[in-house]
């Protein structure tokens, strides 16, 4: 199998790359497709949590096993290297658990309105990047979990594929990097496009 990458994509290493489940994908575009069909599920094992708290780590290590279980044998599980993108690896769980933290308080204390509060937690979660891929998709079904949850409507993101190359993912990357130096209108305004 040969991975191809689109902008601001992670790329597999060896190990990852062994971790492939299904044995009969030979395309970066078989693989997407399968991924989706996987995430499709893992969406609505998402919508029936109803009574699970979003912002825990073991909720969001779930999700991303749900949209990931039958493709990559390491899903739900954190990385084990560092990528160009993202944290030390070894800081991964704790990272997160002050993410979780903050976002909470942030929630309780009403700072931030929902869309607000959702695309905060967005950017600052693929910014960990937790997991060796996927780490876009995760991000982005949680965000639209919470922001549902807070009682919005789903986020749109442009409304079709950030997966491959194309205008608007270079919409998305150029306002996750506006993001990065906390500027967080064109990520707002992106998640409602
Ligand atoms: N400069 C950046 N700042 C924050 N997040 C970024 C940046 N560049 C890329 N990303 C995020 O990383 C994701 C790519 O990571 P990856 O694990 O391959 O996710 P996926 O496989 O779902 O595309 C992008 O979709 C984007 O969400
Ligand atoms: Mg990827």
């Amino acid at each position: 199998m040969k991975f191809t990458y689109a902008v601001g994509a992670t790329p597999i290493d060896a190990d990852e790359a062994a971790g492939l489940i299904p044995s009969h994908i030979s395309t970066q575009s078989d693989l997407n497709t399968w991924e989706e069909a996987n995430i499709l599920q893992g969406a609505a094992w998402a919508q029936r949590q109803k009574k699970r708290e979003l912002l825990k780590e073991g909720f969001v290590r779930d999700l991303h096993k749900q949209m990931f279980n039958r493709t990559w044998r390491w899903a739900g599980t954190f990385r084990a290297s560092n990528k160009n993108i993202g944290v030390d690896w070894a800081h991964v769980s704790v990272r997160l658990n002050n993410l979780l933290a903050n976002t909470q308080y942030q929630m309780s204390h009403a700072i931030f309105e929902a869309d607000e509060l959702a695309v905060r937690f967005h950017h600052q979660l693929v910014w960990i990047h937790p997991f060796p891929n996927g780490n876009g998709r995760h991000a982005r079904l949680l965000a639209d979990t919470l922001v549902v949850r807070l009682g919005r409507k789903r986020f749109s993101w442009g409304a079709h594929s950030l997966l491959t190359g194309g205008v608007l993912r270079q919409q998305y990357l150029e306002a996750l990097r506006a993001a990065d130096i906390g500027e967080y209108e064109r990520l707002l305004a992106f998640a409602r496009c």
